[in-house]
């Protein structure tokens, strides 16, 4: 294989899928934040885990052109900081031999980006003939039209909509051959920051492209232990057994940070816990919980049971289900506005309309500068209705962190060790991680792999959207509550602990 500096050519270290088209990853905002800390390191761990395809390149883009050596050197950059465990010399080598970097791409102008796909579709091509010596082409002779182009869209939300113009503008959005198959497009959260600017943002989205070559990331349904809910589920009865109203006293999705937000000061306060964490990755969550057994494991029986079950959740009831906080000193940040009332804090009692959860309050909870930090959902189950023990009985819960690769947590009673029959609560675990033979990929990683795959499974459609807007919607109006002080390093305002009565929130009891 050539080893070419400048030939986005093969990458020899790892054994690909058979056949997979040789692929063109563009990253749009290439230089920004969210490429340096998760799209490179991802894309550097599928490459050292041998999920890449033979044949692939990196093509950044950014505002103000620079050269391709100052580009290597923030991939390298960006690696050195950022990369996932395990990353070696090899993973970075490929990454730079692999790196190109165009201008922006606009409506009036392609930046250098359309002559700079139609060279790297040919070379891919060619080295795929040339790079083992071959004096004839191969028998299946893979062509430019077969390259597969992903444009990552690692850019601030308000640029999706102008640069998914741009793209159509410039015609990247099909192969050479006009065929929609062998592009797609990648789309960060938030998609949209309100059900007007959703339908914005989708309308022109859906004007450039059609809905299959779109992925819109929700990185928690990346997560091991999400993908883990439904296997758990529909793989095992002892859990889908118990698996509703009948069983199941409350839902919690707790997410507490301790992180400050002083790195992103001004995108935060102008959009809070609220918008930034249960629109999306909290709704997705618990739409990954409710869903009823989907009809198969195809990819469309999956994404509808899940969006079905958040077409279920009832519009949240702002003046008794909401609790909003902001931490003492918040205003202090700098880049936060003065007298700002942005939440860094709610906890939310999120109701679903259907048979299975009708009465079963989903508790959702989420801050910044928190007690602790951890990602934790968990089923709690109903006690023994007959009370044999009387009302000494622990309760028993299901629970699984969402946090790095995941754990299952199974809290039951059992009888305290020991001449008399008194019980206890004992907790089992299960790290996902210790499961052999498997390694686990980090959500983005994962998603970026799918992404390639064209597996849509585990992104977002309009239509799930649309329904989570719905239910959010009474938060953004007048009706949205004031937001409550809490000290930093606590579990947030007390008002938010009478949402989880009876049962009270099961991470943060013991402090
Ligand atoms: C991001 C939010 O989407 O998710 C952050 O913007 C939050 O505020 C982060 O901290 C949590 O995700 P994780 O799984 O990377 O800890």
């Amino acid at each position: 294989m050539t080893t070419d500096q400048d030939t986005p050519s093969a990458t020899p270290t790892s054994a690909p899928p058979a056949g997979a088209a040789p692929l063109v990853l563009v990253l749009h905002g290439a230089r920004g934040d969210l490429a340096r800390r998760l799209v490179i390191p991802s894309l550097a761990t599928l490459h050292r885990r041998g999920l890449l395809p033979d044949r692939w390149a990196l093509l950044g883009t950014g505002r103000g052109k620079i050269s391709r050596e100052e580009f290597v050197e923030h991939v390298r950059g960006s690696l050195e900081e950022f990369g996932h465990e395990g990353t070696t010399a090899d993973d970075v080598e490929a990454l730079t031999r692999h790196s190109r970097f165009t201008d922006e791409v606009t409506v009036d102008s392609g930046g250098g980006l359309p002559e700079a796909l139609e060279e790297v579709r040919r070379e891919l091509t060619e080295s795929d003939r040339l790079a083992e010596g071959d004096q004839e082409p191969a028998q299946h002779e893979i062509g430019p039209e077969d390259v597969v182009v992903v444009h990552y869209l690692a850019i601030p939300p308000q640029a999706f909509a102008p640069l998914t113009e741009a793209i159509g503008a410039q015609g990247l959005n099909a192969g050479p051959d006009g065929s929609r198959a062998t592009v797609r497009v990648v789309y960060e959260k938030p998609y949209g920051t309100s059900p007007e600017t959703f339908r914005e943002l989708d309308a022109v989205v859906h004007r450039t492209l059609e809905e299959e070559q779109v992925f819109r990331i929700d990185h928690f349904l990346g997560k091991e232990a999400t993908q883990n809910l439904h296997v758990m589920r529909f793989a095992n009865e002892l859990f889908s057994s118990v698996w509703d109203r009948h069983h199941v006293e409350q839902v919690q999705i707790d997410v507490p940070e301790t992180l400050d937000v002083a790195q992103r000061a001004g995108f935060y306060d102008a959009t809070g816990a609220a918008l930034d964490m249960v629109v999306s990755h909290l709704f997705q969550v618990a739409g990954q919980v409710a869903m009823e057994p989907p009809r198969h494991l195809a990819v469309s029986d999956l994404v509808r049971a899940r969006e079905d079950a958040i077409a279920d959740f009832r519009p949240l009831d702002p003046e008794n289900d909401v609790v909003l906080g902001q931490f003492e000193g918040y205003e202090d940040i700098e880049g936060v506005a003065e007298g700002s009332t942005t939440d860094t804090f709610i906890a939310a009692r999120l109701w679903i309309d259907n048979e299975r959860w009708r009465g079963v309050p989903f508790l959702l909870r989420t801050g910044k500068r928190m007690a602790a930090s951890a990602q934790r959902v968990t089923l709690v189950l109903r006690r023994d209705p007959v009370h044999l023990f009387g009302d000494v009985v622990p309760a028993s819960a299901i629970s699984l962190s969402l946090a790095g690769d995941g754990a299952i947590e199974l809290t039951t009673a059992v009888k305290k060790p020991g001449p008399d029959l008194d019980l206890a609560q004992g907790t089992a675990k299960l790290d996902l991680d210790d499961v052999h033979p498997g390694e686990p990929l980090p959500a983005y990683a994962s998603l970026l792999h799918d992404v390639l795959e064209g597996d849509r499974t585990l992104f977002t459609t309009p239509l799930g959207l649309e329904a989570a807007w719905t239910a959010f919607e009474p938060l953004l109006g007048d009706r949205r509550p004031a937001v409550q002080p809490y000290a930093p390093g606590s579990w947030g305002p007390r008002a938010a602990d009478a949402l989880a009565e009876p049962h009270g929130w099961v991470l943060g009891r013991e402090a």
